[in-house]
């Protein structure tokens, strides 16, 4: 069995996606400084559309760096394209620099971090949030293995930024996946396990189908926030 993640809806963005994302920004709000306006930099942005967000409630500029998309302004919020690796930004110039589920992705995560640390102000924050595995990823125990492969630890992360200078300075909770029912997460199987074998996307599916109602709970992330500083 082939699920083509073209040819599946995706779940519309919901109520609950809005509370997420409103959920999200105060978590960040909470480790960035307290004056406004901030200079924040989303790197890894993707389709993240907490962009307006951010400026509400940083002020702006609001910058969404990612590989693959880019440029697009939307209510102050300018999307570029770029790598991590090497920012088009000056020195000194970010308040914070965001990678919500981006290192794990990132071909040079020590340039990447380096880069993050030129780009910050010396009262500037790196938040860095990474994770795998809402509850229901455990139908996909192969994917899931994957995608666990994937993940740096905390200690390498630690390690990486602390390389191009940017120490640990607190630690957070930062929620990336809303809870959902079993109907609901079959639509999403598609985009969420791509090292797939079909006996299992098969056996996942059908646990899915077998209790629709279930609830499965959201992901939250720890929220590693790296400064020029150490300040813990
Ligand atoms: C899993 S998505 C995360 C998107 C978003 N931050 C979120 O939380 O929904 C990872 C994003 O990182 C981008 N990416 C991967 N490597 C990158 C690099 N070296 N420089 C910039 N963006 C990169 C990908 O294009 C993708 O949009």
């Amino acid at each position: 069995m082939r699920v083509d993640p073209e040819v599946v809806p995706r779940p519309r963005p919901d109520r609950r996606s809005a509370a997420l994302h409103r959920a999200q920004v105060a978590v960040l709000a909470r480790h960035a400084a307290r004056r406004r306006p901030l200079t924040v930099v989303d790197v890894g942005s993707g389709r993240q559309c907490w962009g307006e967000r951010l400026v509400a409630e940083f002020g702006g500029p609001v910058v969404g760096v990612d590989r693959d998309r880019g440029p697009r302004v939307r209510s102050g919020c300018e999307a570029v394209l770029a790598r991590a690796e090497a920012l088009p930004l000056a020195d000194r110039s970010v308040d914070l620099v965001v990678m919500v589920q981006t290192a794990h992705h990132l071909a040079d995560r020590r340039r990447a971090f380096a880069e993050a640390a030129r780009v910050l102000r010396p009262d500037g924050a790196l938040l860095v949030a990474d994770a795998v595995g809402a509850t229901w990823h455990e139908l996909f125990p192969t994917a899931l293995a994957a995608a666990r492969r994937r993940m740096p630890d905390e200690t390498e992360v630690r390690d990486e930024a602390a390389s191009a200078g940017l120490c640990l300075a607190a630690r957070g909770r930062l929620p990336l996946a809303p809870a959902r029912r079993g109907s609901e997460i079959q639509v999403l199987v598609a985009a969420a396990v791509t090292h797939q074998i079909d006996t299992e996307i098969a056996a996942g599916l059908a646990a899915l189908a077998a209790d629709p109602e279930r609830i499965y709970p959201g992901t939250v992330a720890t929220l590693l926030v790296l400064g020029p500083a150490a300040v813990a």
